[in-house]
């Protein structure tokens, strides 16, 4: 089965097979970064630009050991090392990159929409690696595979996204993640931090943490985004914590086995308490492990691999 894409954008336009296509591709993937020498050769002779416009440690990491195990040639680029700093236009870099000859354009850019704008305009296939407060793909694809791995399948779950629902590209990405493959979403946090008509995406809506948590599978922490924050919208982070902060006491009222998961970075004590963040219920660097295999798997699936035709060691 291929992925029959130049690019990948957002989770919105996938198809329920497209999305199961790029979790069995992962599968493959993860048993290439267990063995003893971590490459294979799908990707030589491709080149892949990763043009990070915002500041990153995972998905930026995680993309570059990607092209490295897959055998392509790579090279970073971000605003402040770029001509950007002297004026450039965003499409006027793009171009000059793809005049040197390149295969994919890894983008992460703080405006919604700049890798479909750019998408447009290049022949080199472009992942958007979170684009604005919009979408953020290969987040929700990684945050599937190890929900996944984790509960053996996720039609059915019940997945309570909790924090700032208004900022997050990663929320968005989630809920048609989320639903496409069955689970049912709910979203809590504090209704200043709720996107206007969210319920038009057919999720519930609460604001009563302690009263959502019982039902739960899983419960998906975002990140309080400070710096996206314009003033007025959280009355105090202590205020925030005590309605809406993730601690031992909250887990008390949750299922025995309910899931714990953050897309990272994250505010240690504000969003999430360490002891749930480092306790047994969190798969938060099983997430972060999977980023590789999903980066990889879409790298392969873009340049036209075969799920399926990954060979064993
Ligand atoms: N989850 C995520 O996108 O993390 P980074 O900002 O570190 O890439």
């Amino acid at each position: 089965m291929e992925l029959k894409r130049k690019d990948l954008l957002g989770i919105e336009e996938l198809s329920r097979e497209e999305i199961e296509i790029i979790l069995e591709t992962a599968e493959s993937m993860k048993e290439i970064s267990e063995r003893a020498i971590r490459k294979v050769p799908y990707l030589r002779g491709k080149t892949v630009v990763n043009l990070f416009f915002e500041a990153s440690t995972r998905t930026l990491a995680s993309f570059a050991l990607a092209e490295k195990r897959l055998s392509a040639d790579s090279f970073n680029l971000s605003s402040s090392s770029s001509s950007v700093l002297k004026g450039e236009t965003l499409l006027d870099t793009a171009r000059n990159l793809e005049a040197m000859k390149i295969d994919f354009v890894v983008m992460r850019h703080s405006m919604s929409g700049a890798p479909h704008f750019i998408a447009e305009r290049l022949e080199a296939s472009v992942i958007n690696a979170g684009d604005g407060t919009h979408e953020h793909p290969t987040q929700a694809l990684l945050d599937l595979l190890s929900l996944k791995e984790r509960l053996g399948g996720i039609e059915g779950k019940k997945v309570l996204i909790v924090g700032d629902i208004l900022h997050s590209r990663v929320a968005r990405s989630n809920i048609w993640a989320f639903e496409k493959m069955g689970a049912e979403v709910s979203l809590c946090g504090p209704p200043t931090l709720m996107p206007y008509k969210i319920e038009n995406m057919d999720v519930e809506v609460t604001y009563d943490l302690n009263e959502a948590i019982p039902d739960m599978d899983v419960i998906y922490v975002l990140r309080i985004q400070k710096e996206r924050q314009k003033g007025g919208l959280l009355p105090s982070l202590r205020e925030y914590i005590e309605l809406f902060g993730i601690t031992p006491e909250r887990l008390e009222i949750a299922k025995k086995d309910v899931v714990i998961m953050h897309p990272g970075p994250i505010n240690r004590g504000i969003e999430l308490d360490p002891r749930v963040a480092d306790g047994d219920h969190s798969i938060i660097l099983n997430q972060v492990t999977n980023g590789v295999a999903v980066r990889m798997a879409i790298l392969y699936l873009l340049s036209g691999g075969k799920s399926g035709e990954i060979a064993e060691e």
